[in-house]
């Protein structure tokens, strides 16, 4: 449902934000319906936005040092998307969801690494939807804005991407982490204790997702899934299997899809037991979880790399340490550390010079605190 406020006049700027997101737990679960753990994360993208008395968009990446403009009414998908398709596709999107849009300058910003796995695309998707919206006078339900962004993700930069990264930095709440149910959409949130310190740490390892083996693991599944069918009629993606199904149907799987599954569903198992044990405070089962998670994304999604699992070797032998995985994609990116808050400083010394010593850089490292979802903040 779209509501429209006062226009603004052309030209009075706004600023709006949105936050990148890391997964405590639940990665290559959402296209598959199944559950997913995010937090926003306190590394935002900023976009300044006014509105021109034209049908032009003007965007400025600070990031990529370049400046596009383009035509609302004359959009269409690239067949080699780049940054700015982003841009166009949630234009697009907007349009063909009955919002009028006139025409912008925007000024994009941030700080969340590119390709990282702490879901700059979506942050990017989110701040501008938010952007256009604001300017235009509108405001939207943050879940169909969510909805919104994911397709324009899809259509416009050929990512067959689940939902979690958009419905995380629409919806998200500060201090907490989102159980998202992927099948129903129903969420739950629970918080993270004030004495646990999430640490996101950049292998420095670049993926690009349409170009990586996202959307091959993302078919690789539906494969799988549509096999498993074939034993019960009632499965309509991996959510609805269960891990002795899996097992019993593993010759018909055959070994790499057997392990994709194999992948997703004990996954899904772990999320679960996941956010019981945040609720619980248990932080020792939440790290052997986190670390659980490593070991099947590196070895039955193979979607880690060596320097990842290095680094991840590297920050799971600090004292303090309860856990450490890659996020996101994979392929590279970061990793998350969740560590004891009074041991926090010495594991970034640790891992920083640890790290450094391996790939010859000293990796970028955050600790980062859960933050609020995507708004419009105070103007310049
Ligand atoms: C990317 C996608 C998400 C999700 C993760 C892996 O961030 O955008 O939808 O699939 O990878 O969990």
């Amino acid at each position: 449902m779209v509501n429209r406020k006062n226009n603004l006049a052309p030209g009075s700027p706004r600023v709006f934000q949105a936050p990148g997101r890391v997964n405590i737990i639940g990665e290559h679960t959402d296209y598959n319906d199944g559950l997913v753990l995010p937090v926003n994360l306190s590394l935002y993208t900023r976009v300044l936005a006014s509105v021109r008395d034209d049908n032009v968009i003007r965007v400025t990446s600070n990031h990529f040092r370049r400046t596009e403009s383009f035509r609302i009414d004359n959009i269409a998908p690239s067949p080699s998307p780049v940054w700015v398709d982003y841009v166009k596709g949630i234009v697009a999107e907007l349009q063909s969801n009955g919002l009028s849009i006139r025409g912008a300058d925007l000024l994009i910003d941030g700080d969340i690494p590119i390709g990282g796995g702490l879901s700059s695309s979506a942050s990017l998707e989110l701040a501008i939807g938010k952007a256009l919206l604001g300017i235009e006078g509108s405001t939207m339900d943050a879940r169909k804005l969510a909805r919104i962004c994911q397709r324009a993700e899809k259509k416009y930069a050929g990512v067959s991407c689940g939902i979690m990264d958009q419905q995380s930095i629409a919806c998200g709440r500060e201090g907490q982490a989102m159980l998202l149910d992927c099948q129903s959409m129903e969420t739950k949130f629970v918080k993270i204790p004030t004495d646990l310190s999430l640490i996101v740490i950049n292998s420095g390892i670049k993926h690009n997702l349409p170009e990586s083996g996202y959307n091959d693991r993302s078919e690789e599944c539906r494969t799988a899934a549509g096999l498993l069918q074939g034993a019960d009629p009632s499965i309509r993606s991996l959510r609805d299997a269960s891990i002795t199904l899996v097992n019993k149907e593993k010759r018909r799987l055959g070994d790499l899809l057997y392990r994709r599954a194999h992948h997703v569903v004990t996954e899904i198992e772990r999320t679960l037991a996941a956010f019981v044990a945040l609720s619980n405070q248990n932080i020792e089962l939440l790290g052997s979880l986190i670390s659980a998670s490593h070991a099947s994304l590196r070895d039955d999604f193979e979607v880690s790399c060596q320097e990842m699992d290095a680094l991840v070797e590297i920050a799971d032998c600090c004292e303090g340490v309860y856990g450490t995985r890659m996020v996101g994609a994979g392929f590279g990116g970061c990793a998350l550390s969740i560590v004891d808050a009074s041991a926090a400083e010495p594991v970034i010394e640790e891992i920083s010079s640890s790290y450094r010593n391996l790939i010859g850089n000293k990796p970028w490292i955050h600790r980062v605190k859960p933050a609020k979802a995507a708004m419009e903040v105070a103007g310049l």
